[in-house]
């Protein structure tokens, strides 16, 4: 181990001088966080806000307990052990399951219809998960693969085919080790000292998955056992940033080794259902799933582990105005379908979006997160010219601010919105207030001890339930 840390030491500050040589200048990035983390963030990121996630693979077939489910199961977990006692012939393997990943229902296009009425602008789907199945004809997963074995069919090109069809972006989902992969384990049998799975699966398996299928999210994870020297990560998105065919519109999260989340890549996710609260200095997402249990399918979900249309905008909200994007998973089964319950939860969030969206897409932080007076209350901006996450100082004079938005996730009792955040502003020029999906009708306010009172319309007038938006303009 000592003797990896010295390398690794090494190549760090190796590659940080030839930065300071000519070679940087020619804007090429360097195999070193250091470069990496100067390459700015891709726009259509930070605008798209939503995005919709997909764990789908082997795990999905006995859809019982989480994808974690051979990991689980090998381990020893009791409830686990049980359900292969009870439902399988004794000696049955987790790769016989394989088969029965049918799809004989995956229609591509549905699905993607499907997120675009979501009002996700992006959809990342599992390529390969942990147990190392890849959705996609992976030229070293002999035999592992959904073309060879189950689906008979190129899930990943046929998605990625689809959702840019519907005008999505796609992404790719790629998990760095392998459970059981014996090349993988051997390596870390010896430490990391050894890298064969990197050079002999790895690579060649994130190279294939760039070039054929040119995913512009490419979100990492199965990184937290190993070091990003083993991994060679900073090689790989050197690759990916300089000489890759995506190296323009590709954005990285931050899963690439011991000690990189929440340090390192083009947006951080940091732990799964991130949610800070406040403001990040750095782009992120919030990505979590509709069941609260599991991120792949379960057939034992029962009503009460789901997110309501109340948590679902609450979580979005929150995030959007600390600068993040949500990321919405939801665990498609063994058929190919995306459970009835799921689509109605995405469908009606998109309906909520499609009103309330102008508060969501291309927006901005504001000067304040949630207000101050009602924690009910959450800001976003929009600017004249977009300048993506910095947040907003002074909102009038040199952010060039043309509205901004106050979410409320409960309706006032009395029908008076009561917020502290907004007096100042109000005070700061001549505002008209509105609300999404109320168009041309002016809101009522008054100050009174440094608080503003807004007077609502008729709910029973208003448009949508579960959240409502504000819009503050220059009249
Ligand atoms: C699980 O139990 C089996 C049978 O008792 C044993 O052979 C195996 O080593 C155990 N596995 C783990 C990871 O504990
Ligand atoms: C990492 O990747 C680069 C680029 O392909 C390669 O030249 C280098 O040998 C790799 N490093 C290790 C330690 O495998
Ligand atoms: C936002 O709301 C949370 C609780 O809902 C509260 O703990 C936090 O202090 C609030 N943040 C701000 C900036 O008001
Ligand atoms: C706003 O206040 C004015 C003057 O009191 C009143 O005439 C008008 O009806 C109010 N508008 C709304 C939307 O409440």
């Amino acid at each position: 181990m000592m003797k990896r840390l010295v390398i690794f030491l090494f190549s760090v500050s190796y590659a940080a001088a030839v930065c300071i040589s000519a070679k940087c200048e020619t804007g090429r990035y360097q195999p070193n966080w250091e470069s990496l983390d100067k390459r700015p963030l891709p726009e259509w990121y930070d605008k798209a806000k939503i995005g919709i996630f997909l764990h789908w693979g082997v795990f999905s077939v006995p859809s019982y307990g989480s994808e974690w489910f051979w990991s689980n199961w090998h381990g020893n977990n009791s409830i686990h052990v049980d359900f292969m006692k009870k439902n399988y012939r004794p000696g049955f393997t987790y790769q016989e399951f394989a088969p029965m990943l049918t799809a004989e229902f995956f229609n591509p296009d549905e699905w993607a219809k499907l997120f675009q009425r979501a009002g996700a602008k992006y959809v990342v789907l599992t390529s390969k998960h942990h147990e190392g199945f890849t959705m996609f004809p992976s030229k070293k997963s002999f035999s592992w693969n959904s073309v060879e074995v189950g689906p008979h069919r190129d899930i990943v090109g046929e998605l990625g085919k689809a959702v840019k069809d519907h005008g999505l972006v796609f992404g790719v989902y790629h998990s760095l080790f392998e459970w059981f992969n014996p090349i993988y384990l051997k390596d870390k049998y010896e430490l990391f000292a050894t890298r064969d799975y990197p050079t002999t699966k790895l690579w060649p398996d994130l190279k294939q998955l760039i070039n054929d299928y040119e995913p512009s999210v490419l979100w990492s994870d199965g990184d937290w056992e190993a070091l990003d020297s083993y991994w060679n990560s900073t090689d790989f998105l050197a690759w990916l940033y300089n000489d890759s065919p995506v190296k323009d519109r590709i954005v990285v999260n931050d899963r690439w080794g011991i000690g990189i989340p929440c340090h390192h890549g083009d947006f951080y996710n940091c732990q799964d259902r991130y949610n800070p609260g406040k403001l990040q200095n750095h782009k992120w997402e919030n990505a979590f799933t509709l069941d609260s249990k599991s991120w792949g399918w379960r057939r034992d979900l029962q009503l009460r582990d789901l997110m309501t249309l109340d948590d679902l905008i609450k979580e979005v909200v929150s995030t959007v105005s600390c600068g993040g994007n949500a990321l919405i998973n939801v665990g498609p089964t063994k058929e190919g379908t995306i459970a009835p319950i799921f689509q109605e939860r995405l469908l009606s969030f998109g309906k909520w979006l499609r009103v309330n969206g102008e508060a969501i897409y291309e927006s901005s932080p504001w000067q304040h997160q949630n207000d101050s007076r009602n924690t009910n209350v959450w800001y976003t901006c929009r600017k004249t010219s977009y300048d993506g996450l910095r947040p907003t100082s002074k909102p009038l004079k040199t952010d060039k601010v043309s509205a901004t938005y106050a979410i409320f996730l409960k309706w006032p009792a009395n029908n008076v919105l009561q917020v502290k955040d907004l007096t100042p502003y109000l005070h700061s020029g001549n505002f008209a207030v509105g609300m999404l999906g109320k168009a041309g009708e002016t809101l009522n306010w008054t100050i009174s001890n440094g608080l503003t009172y807004i007077t609502l319309p008729d709910k029973a007038t208003v448009r949508t339930e579960h959240a409502w938006a504000l819009r503050i303009t220059l009249k």
